[in-house]
């Protein structure tokens, strides 16, 4: 198989799945049993816990929730904080995100406008997918108390400006100060898709939440973590046990923690080599699919600054995504039409929608992503099938490309 679809999943690196092979069998204690094992589980899930918040330049172990992956982290961090804000306030407040989040936060969002009476802004990209701080700046109320910005996006790559997004944050935290103004505001960041290129240093960048899944970056699916900046109110969503300190209740799944965090240091290590590599082989593959099949568009923004280098999405006039990635499979070459989790479903993406595609050219989405199982060859052997599928399915189309 040739795999182009790392931006949905990862294989377990072998020292990962190696490092947590002793969890499940001779190591299988309950972190809040009093014994022995129960004890040195207890101890493995700390020391997991400095680990990451060490990766993450966080301040505190504390700082870090362990969850289910981002979806569960994005709802507990965003839901969580918007309740204690309304709970503090004891009115209406205001949730300020993107149009082109992930699901995990913008239905999210949406719940909390249709069952919670939220205040909801959802900020408009450009046409290469990036928000202007200037308009989030613009948008921010008095009563904002959650604004959630992705750092990567999984569909078509764009990095948002973090950076300049979190000191305007900063600014309007000191004018609430100043003016007496009580609705706290917390700034929570999906960086599920650049984790592995993109190193954040929560010493240096004013972040409140961040929301991390293990299996983006060689890591077992179904564990994640919340990073909470210490001060940072939120509730609690999952009921029960007093695990995570009360904030999120259910015993802990010891060893896909202690998976995810040895796949944090590997990606950590490996990150700038891992990102050079990647980029070149993204780079080769957006050359040459330009320059052999016409009537095609790179989506996203078009300097590598501004995108990230694993991902790169292609509008081919006049085809249906879906068929290409058919007639891809059929070759064994896996890729994607778009986000893995809106796959199985023809509505075109929200993201594409949101950059001002039509419905009919977002149609013709394809999404290759770039990753450890790759070789320069794999784009070769892609380039020898793919000018031809797409002529055939154009050949085929009663649309014109
Ligand atoms: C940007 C982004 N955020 C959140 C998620 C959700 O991750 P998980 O399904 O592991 O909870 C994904 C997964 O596709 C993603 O790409």
């Amino acid at each position: 198989m040739i795999y182009f679809d790392h931006a949905a999943t990862t294989p377990i690196a072998p020292k990962v799945l190696k490092a947590m092979e002793p969890y499940f069998s001779e190591k299988f204690g309950n972190p809040s049993s009093i014994y022995r094992i129960g004890r040195e589980a207890k101890s493995i899930l700390e020391e997991a816990r400095k680990t990451a918040a060490d990766i993450l330049g966080a301040e505190s172990p504390m700082e870090i929730v362990f969850t289910s992956g981002a979806t569960e982290s994005s709802n507990l961090g965003i839901k969580g904080a918007m309740e204690a804000a309304a709970f503090e306030t004891g009115s209406r407040v205001h949730v300020l995100t993107t149009a082109i989040e992930h699901h995990s936060v913008l239905d999210t969002v949406k719940h909390l406008e249709k069952s919670f009476g939220a205040e909801t802004t959802f900020l408009s990209v450009t046409r290469e997918g990036l928000a202007d701080p200037k308009d989030l700046s613009k948008a921010i109320k008095d009563n904002t108390a959650v604004i959630s910005v992705m750092s990567g996006n999984n569909e078509m790559g764009a990095l948002q400006p973090i950076e300049e997004i979190a000191q305007i944050i900063e600014l309007e935290k000191e004018r609430r100060k100043k003016q007496g103004i009580e609705t706290p505001l917390v700034f929570h960041v999906d960086a599920v898709q650049s984790f592995a290129f993109k190193k954040i240093s929560l010493k240096d960048l004013p972040i409140d939440m961040l929301s991390l899944t293990a299996h983006k970056f060689y890591g077992p699916k179904g564990v994640g973590l919340l990073y909470v900046r210490q001060g940072t109110k939120f509730n609690s969503q999952q009921k029960g046990g007093a695990q995570e300190k009360g904030r999120r209740a259910g015993t802990e799944n010891v060893p896909y923690i202690v998976g995810m965090v040895k796949a944090m240091q590997i990606a950590d290590e490996k990150r700038d080599k891992y990102s050079k590599k990647i980029t070149s082989f993204t780079n080769y593959l957006v050359e040459k699919v330009t320059a052999e099949i016409q009537n095609v568009e790179l989506i996203g923004p078009k300097s590598n600054q501004s995108r990230l280098p694993h991902i790169a999405t292609f509008l081919f006039k006049g085809v249906e995504g879906e068929s290409v990635l058919l007639n891809l499979d059929m070759l064994d070459i896996a890729a994607s039409s778009g986000s893995a989790c809106t796959s199985g479903s023809l509505e075109p993406s929200h993201v594409t929608k949101a950059m001002g595609y039509d419905d009919l050219s977002a149609h013709g989405a394809v999404r290759f992503s770039l990753g450890e199982l790759n070789k320069k060859s794999d784009i070769d052997k892609l380039m020898e099938n793919l000018p031809g599928i797409i002529d055939k399915l154009r050949a085929m189309s009663p649309v014109k490309g």
